[in-house]
């Protein structure tokens, strides 16, 4: 889809499809209608007149305008309360709009931005959010793609210059984040038989050239030379080797952010394998490496003046002849020694060797993304992250940061007691910590391996894996966690 942005009369518009965005208060107003009438004739005024519509919020209605008419349709959608209206109502709001123009088949249709109902930029910026968020179907696969249906051109209408000048860079901006979002989906949902380590790290590298940051991608003999072994370990048991991937962007802006994002490429569970009804969901086991990827398209199109690593560890944990195994004790990056009770409790392993690896880069700050837990999705199913700590500062920004672009954030507690779940009688800590509060157990396991840095843990197991589709977010990989960095990179001073 294309957001063009056009400053234009009404009375000059001519299209299949227009959508008007009117909160309850506005559709009882006469005034209101007044311009509608005037510009687009009585017919456009019968769903607010008739009660049809009452600008309740998602609420949808059409008025079919004469055949004569430049306007084919009027498309009402509700935005409720005025009061409450927030960005996350816009991104509903556009979704709902982009559903019924796809399902009647149009393929051009205008969003009404006109100044005295909907000037505002936090609008436009999240309308076109939630219009390019919902337009996506992971479809690549299908030698059918379902009813055709394309939304080819999305025009916003301004009644004004200064505003189209105004909304064109948010739109744009918006554009790109949604267009990173997109594409961190679909290398989450990409299957395992075409993303694992070597293929990711081959992704990677082309989109550091494409967008404009760098890549350094280690290989497994530099993976074992660095004292990785718990990226080492989780690798043994399949065919296929590990990577290591270090993402850099804007060296020139001072104390980097360390994103660190678990790259499983496919969990099988290992030798401790995992039960095979729902195994497959385990192709979204990267979402946290897809995550970081999308961060750093993002943020290198935005120019954002921000440095930036990304840290990539990638395996793929499967049980061959060689595998890790139950009882195996490794060695980290850093020297201290793990216990693996559990085979499938993977990430937390690899994730060690990339938390140590991040010290020599005196980081500002670190944060984590991994799908690690299931304890994760009982405690806070799909609607929020797990996010633990050692820096209340930054979890509060990103708590805000998730407020406001809706991929919110619940800090667990990190209580000192939980610690002695992971205790081991043979190494310095355990892999798993029994059957309890299993997501802070694993952030306890983390903080054993993190450097002198402010940390910030982010389990998005629930978050980045969808079992249901919402207005603007798919079935499968969501793309959680572009959005949430970008704002809290944006927002970080
Ligand atoms: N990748 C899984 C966690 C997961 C589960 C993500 C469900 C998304 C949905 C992780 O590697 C895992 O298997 N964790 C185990 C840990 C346990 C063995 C301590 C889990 O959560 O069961
Ligand atoms: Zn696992
Ligand atoms: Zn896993």
């Amino acid at each position: 889809m294309n957001i063009s942005i056009v400053s234009q009369k009404l009375a000059s518009l001519k299209s299949p499809l227009a959508v008007v965005f009117v909160t309850e208060e506005r559709a009882r107003l006469g005034a209101f209608r007044q311009l509608i009438r005037r510009s687009f004739g009585e017919a456009s005024v019968l769903p607010l007149s008739h009660g049809d519509f009452n600008g309740k919020e998602l609420e949808a209605s059409i008025a079919l305008l004469p055949t004569s008419a430049k306007v084919k349709r009027l498309l009402y959608v509700g935005l409720g309360n005025a009061k409450t209206v927030d960005p996350e109502r816009f991104r509903k709001a556009a979704a709902v709009a982009v559903k019924k123009t796809k399902s009647l088949k149009i393929a051009s249709a205008h969003f009404l931005m006109l100044s005295h109902i909907l000037s505002d930029r936090v609008a436009a910026y999240a309308l076109a959010e939630g219009a390019l968020l919902s337009d996506y179907s992971f479809d690549k696969y299908k030698t059918k793609k379902e009813n055709g249906a394309k939304l080819e051109t999305l025009t916003f209408l301004t009644d004004n210059e200064t505003a189209r000048g105004k909304i064109e860079p948010l739109v744009r901006n918006a554009e790109t984040v949604a267009n990173a979002v997109c594409r961190t989906r679909d290398l989450a949902n990409a299957p395992g038989s075409e993303i694992y380590p070597e293929s990711l790290a081959s992704v990677v590298k082309s989109s550091a050239e494409q967008f404009g940051y760098s890549v350094k991608i280690l290989s497994e003999q530099e993976i074992r030379d660095a004292k990785m072994g718990g990226v080492i370990a989780v690798a043994a048991g399949s065919a296929r080797p590990p990577r290591f991937m270090v993402l850099q962007y804007g060296k020139q802006y001072g104390a980097p952010v360390v994103l660190v994002g678990k790259g499983v490429t496919f969990d099988s569970g290992g030798i401790s394998i995992k039960p095979s009804a729902g195994m497959s969901e385990m192709k979204m086991d990267m979402s946290g490496a897809a995550a970081v990827v999308g961060t750093f398209e993002a943020i290198a199109q935005l120019r954002q003046k921000v440095h930036l690593i990304g840290l990539i560890p990638a395996v793929e944990n499967m049980p061959g002849g060689k595998a890790f195994k139950p009882g195996d004790i490794i060695t980290h990056r850093n020297g201290k020694t793990s216990e693996v009770d559990n085979t499938d409790a993977e990430g937390r392993l690899i994730l060690a060797d990339a938390l140590s690896y991040a010290e020599q880069f005196k980081p500002a700050v670190v944060i984590d993304l991994a799908t690690l837990t299931g304890a994760c999705v009982v405690a806070l199913g799909h609607i929020a992250a797990g996010m633990m700590g050692n820096d209340e500062a930054t979890m509060q920004k990103l708590k805000r940061s998730g407020d406001r672009v809706f991929e919110r954030v619940w800090q667990l507690p990190m209580y000192e007691e939980y610690a002695r779940f992971i205790k081991s009688d043979v190494a310095d800590v355990k892999n798993v910590g029994g059957r309890w509060a299993g997501t802070i157990t694993a952030a306890h396991f983390l903080r054993n391996f993190i450097g002198t840095y402010k940390w910030v843990h982010l389990d998005i197991a629930g978050t980045a894996m969808l079992e249901e589709p919402g207005e603007y977010t798919p079935r499968g990989g969501s793309g959680f966690g572009v959005r949430l960095l970008v704002d809290f990179l944006q927002n970080r001073k």
